[in-house]
């Protein structure tokens, strides 16, 4: 099922509440929620309050991305403040399947990110483990990049892996993807969908989603 996971960080964070009613409006059925701490990537956006207060406000998945060093300390209060997945950047974890695991036991839904220089390979041994492959189609840090046109042979490999090791992960792509980039993802393999500035725009969210829901829709 191909779905849009909507990024907050390029939503207006004065009405966040009214932002996601928008982009559910349009169709969007996951709130992608991008976790940095200026450390793992060169910014800083916000954490387990801001999930715990739009935690209300909507009854979608939180899917929380986490850009941030010892991801393990903070997964406690990630479960706490409602969210319902938690993804972490096998580039941030020394020990990969304990945190996958402490996810679990929290009641999470787990995911692992890889960013474009890592292989694919580095995944193997916890690709059982996991509910969603997070592919980042960007350097991590920001909205609003250029999609890197190599994240669609590793969809693929991603894709291709699942089928040989007789697996369910989703595949989740993340940055550059806009109405023009998004085909080429669904068609290498992707169904979570996540997009920020391609959708929020004011007055245009609604529209936006609808639209890009619709390319996707026909890619598949
Ligand atoms: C980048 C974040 C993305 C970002 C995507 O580090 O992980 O989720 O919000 O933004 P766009 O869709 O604008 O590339
Ligand atoms: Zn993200």
């Amino acid at each position: 099922m191909i779905e849009l996971a909507f990024s907050i960080l390029a939503a207006d964070f004065a009405h966040l509440a009214d932002e996601i009613g928008r982009a559910t409006a349009g169709g969007g059925t996951i709130v992608h929620v991008d976790v940095m701490d200026g450390h793992f990537v060169p910014n800083i956006t916000f954490g387990p309050p801001v999930v715990k207060a739009i935690r209300p406000v909507t009854t979608l998945p939180l899917d929380c991305h986490l850009m941030i060093e010892n991801p393990d300390e903070f997964i406690p209060a990630f479960a706490e403040a409602g969210a319902d997945m938690v993804s972490v950047q096998v580039e941030a974890c020394r020990h990969l399947n304990r945190t996958l695991q402490l996810i679990r036991d929290h009641g999470m839904l787990p995911g692992v990110v890889i960013n474009p220089a890592t292989p694919v390979e580095m995944l193997s041994e916890v690709l059982s483990m996991v509910h969603h492959v997070l592919v980042m189609s960007v350097n991590p840090g920001f909205g609003g990049q250029k999609f890197l046109p190599r994240s669609i042979e590793r969809i693929a490999h991603l894709r291709r892996l699942r089928h040989e090791l007789g697996l369910n992960y989703r595949i989740e792509v993340d940055g550059g993807i806009a109405h023009d980039t998004v085909a080429s993802v669904v068609e290498a393999g992707a169904d979570m969908l996540v997009a920020g500035s391609a959708i929020f725009q004011p007055g245009k969210t609604e529209e936006n989603a609808r639209d890009f829901l619709r390319v996707a829709r026909a890619a598949s």
